[in-house]
C-alpha cells in the first residue's frame, strides 16, 4: 500500500471528465445477461473491480464473456441451464454481486458457495436470505447472517414481501428470484431506492408491473438479450460536483452522467437549493435518462446547501454522503446527517470512517447512532486520513485535501479501483496547480 498525498489547489478546477459507466446498471445488465438467452452487448461498461467479479462469477454459471476494454459480451444459455460453480466464488469487495448474485443460486439446480473479501464478509445478507428462504431455497451462513453463503438452490415459489428496509439490493434480489419461480412476485418497497432493475427489465423481456409502491413480476420468465449503453455513473459523477462547489471560480463539464432521479438527489437538492447545475444533451438509453452536467462554483452553495439530510432523501444519497461530509466542512450553518443507520453497514462503517477522519484533519464532529454532526465554521487542516479500504471515503477525502490548509494523505488510495480506478488521473486533470 502506496500512500498517496493531496495537496490544496491554488486555483479553480477547470475541465471535462468522462466518469466511467455505471456500476450499479453494469452488475445488472450483466446478471440479466446471464440469465437471458442469447446475447447481451454492453458499451460503457463499468471498468470498476466491483463489475469485473460479477463478471466472473456469471461466467462461472456457465455463461461465456467476451470483454473488450469497456465492451463486454455474454452469451448465455439462459438461466435454465445453469450449471453448478467449480469452485467458490469470489464476489470480492462487492456487496450487490453478493446480494443480486444470490437469487441466480437459489433458482439453480445445484449447490454454491459465496464468499467476499474481508470487509465484504462482515456484512449482513441475513435481508436477502429471508426472502430467499421463504421463496423455497435452502442458505446457511456464518453466525449473524455474514458470508459466506452455502445456498441450495431448486424450485422457487413466487412470494409478497414488504421491504424491511428501503434497499436497491434486496428488491432487486427478490425481483430476480421472481423471474425464475413458480407463480407471481410482488415487492412492496418501504421507502425509495434505485430502481435500476425496474427499468432494464422489460428491455430483456420481462415485464414489470407497477402500481404505487408495488412491483410485480411473473415467474419462468424467458428472458432474451439486449445491446445497451450503459450511462455514465452519477455517483461517480458526484466526486466533481463536490470539487467544483468545494474550490470558488472551478468550471467542470461532466459528460453522458445518468441522471435517473433515485440516483440524482444531490441535483434535486442543489436545485431545490436555487444553485444551478447546467443539463444539455439530454437523451435516454434504456428507460435510463443521461446528460451532459456543468457545474459552475457558486458561492450561494455555502449559504444555502440544506444543513440537514435525513428520512427518505438518505436513500436516495446514500452512496454519496461521504463526499457530501466535506462539502458539509465549508457550509456556513453546519451539516448533519440522520437516520442513516444503513451507512454502518457499507464498505466500511462509513459514519465511523467519516467521523475518525474528519476529526483527524481538524473538524470537530459529532457521532450519532445514525449520523454525525458537523459545526458551522469548521476548518479543515490537513492531515493522515484512513480509508478502510472503502473507495468512497478515499475519493471523498481526496477532495478534502484539495481545500484544506495543508495536504491530505490519504493511506490505501488504490482502493479507489473498486468503482473508479482512473479516479485520481481524473481528479488532476482538472486541477491546476
Ligand atoms: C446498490 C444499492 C445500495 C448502494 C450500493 C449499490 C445497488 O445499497 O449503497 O452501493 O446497486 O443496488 P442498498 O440497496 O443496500 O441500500
Amino acid at each position: 500500500m502506496t500512500p498517496r498525498r493531496i495537496d490544496p489547489v491554488r486555483a479553480p478546477l477547470e475541465g471535462e471528465v468522462r466518469v466511467p459507466g455505471d456500476k450499479s446498471i453494469s452488475h445488472r445488465y450483466a446478471l440479466l445477461g446471464g440469465m437471458a438467452e442469447g446475447t447481451t452487448r454492453i458499451r460503457n461498461f463499468a471498468s470498476s473491480e466491483d463489475c469485473r467479479a460479477t463478471l466472473s462469477c456469471i461466467e462461472a454459471l456457465g455463461a461465456g464473456v467476451v470483454r473488450n476494454a469497456s465492451r463486454v459480451e455474454v452469451h448465455s444459455p439462459g438461466w435454465r441451464r445453469f450449471t453448478a460453480p467449480s469452485r467458490t466464488l469470489d464476489v470480492q469487495n462487492s456487496g450487490t454481486t453478493i446480494r443480486l448474485l444470490s437469487a441466480l443460486l437459489a433458482a439453480g439446480r445445484f449447490s454454491s458457495r459465496v464468499q467476499g473479501d474481508s470487509s465484504l464478509n462482515q456484512r449482513p445478507m441475513q435481508r436477502i436470505m429471508e426472502p430467499l428462504i421463504r421463496m423455497g431455497a435452502r442458505i446457511e451462513a456464518r453466525d449473524g447472517g455474514l458470508p459466506p453463503l452455502l445456498i441450495q438452490g431448486g424450485r422457487l415459489t413466487g412470494i409478497r414481501y414488504r421491504l424491511p428496509i428501503a434497499s436497491a439490493q434486496v428488491k432487486s434480489c427478490v425481483l430476480l428470484a421472481g423471474l425464475m419461480a413458480e407463480g407471481e412476485t410482488e415487492v412492496e418497497e418501504t421507502g425509495p431506492s434505485r430502481d435500476h432493475t425496474e427499468r432494464a427489465l422489460p428491455f430483456f423481456g420481462a415485464p414489470l408491473i407497477q402500481n404505487g409502491a408495488r412491483l410485480r413480476v411473473r415467474g419462468g420468465a424467458r428472458l432474451h438479450g439486449v445491446d445497451f449503453r450503459i450511462p455514465g455513473d452519477f455517483s461517480s459523477a458526484l466526486f466533481f460536483l463536490v470539487a467544483g462547489l468545494l474550490v470558488p471560480g472551478s468550471r467542470i463539464a461532466l459528460r453522458g452522467v445518468g441522471v435517473n432521479p433515485t440516483r440524482a438527489g444531490f441535483l434535486s437538492l442543489l436545485e431545490k437549493a436555487g444553485i444551478r447545475v447546467e443539463r444539455s444533451d439530454a437523451t435516454e438509453c434504456n428507460g435510463e435518462p443521461v446528460c451532459d452536467l456543468q457545474i459552475h462554483a457558486d458561492p450561494e452553495v455555502r449559504r444555502q446547501f440544506p444543513s440537514q439530510i435525513s428520512g427518505d432523501w438518505v436513500a436516495r444519497l446514500i452512496d454519496e454522503i461521504p463526499a457530501l461530509a466535506i462539502l458539509g466542512t465549508s457550509l456556513e450553518r453546519g451539516f448533519q446527517v440522520r437516520d442513516a443507520q444503513e451507512l454502518r453497514h457499507k464498505e466500511s462503517d462509513r459514519i465511523h470512517s467519516v467521523v475518525v477522519n474528519l476529526r483527524e484533519l481538524g473538524v470537530d464532529v459529532r457521532e450519532l447512532p445514525d449520523g454525525f454532526v458537523i459545526p458551522p465554521g469548521s476548518r479543515v487542516r490537513g492531515g493522515k486520513v484512513r480509508t478502510f479500504g472503502d473507495h468512497r471515503i478515499a475519493m471523498a477525502f481526496a477532495l478534502a485535501g484539495l481545500v484544506a490548509e495543508n495536504p491530505v494523505e490519504l493511506d490505501d488510495p488504490d482502493c479507489v479501483a473498486v468503482s473508479y480506478p482512473d479516479f485520481f488521473q481524473h481528479l488532476e486533470g482538472v486541477c491546476r496547480r
